[in-house]
């Protein structure tokens, strides 16, 4: 398990960084899931600073969940909030949205 865990790291480490891929991966499930209500992730990420993101998607992705399931407008999305699969890609999003974030000096590339 272990050596399954360093060859993994070692081959991020030769084809590129590791955050690079999980902002990819943030974005991909970003596209899939979270697109049919907010157009645009970029522009989402936008909305918070660095550090209102990471609290946000801190206990696995806990504090926007609980944005969602209080409010009854995003009712179509509290499937998605309370299952098991938007735990583990939380951190995903968390990467990608602080990527993206208002003081990540990050302009949205078009696309
Ligand atoms: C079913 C529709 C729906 C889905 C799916 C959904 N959202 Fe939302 N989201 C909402 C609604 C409704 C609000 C409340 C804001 C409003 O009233 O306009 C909201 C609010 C937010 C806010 C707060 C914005 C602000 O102005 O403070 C963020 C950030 C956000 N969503 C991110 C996401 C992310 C990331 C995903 C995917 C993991 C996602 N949402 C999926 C409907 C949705």
């Amino acid at each position: 398990m272990r050596r399954v865990v360093y060859a993994a790291l070692i081959s991020a480490l030769l084809t590129g960084s590791f955050a690079e891929a999980a902002v990819y991966k943030g974005q991909r499930e970003f596209h899939k899931k979270c697109k049919k209500c907010h157009r645009d992730g970029q522009e989402i990420a936008y909305t918070y600073k660095r550090r209102a993101w990471k609290k946000m998607m801190k206990n696995k992705g806990e504090g926007l969940a609980e944005l969602h399931l209080k409010n009854e407008k995003a009712k179509k999305s509290w499937k998605y909030f309370k299952s098991k699969k938007y735990q583990k890609k939380s951190k995903h999003l968390k990467d990608f949205m602080v990527e993206y974030a208002k003081d990540s000096g990050n302009v949205p590339a078009c696309n």
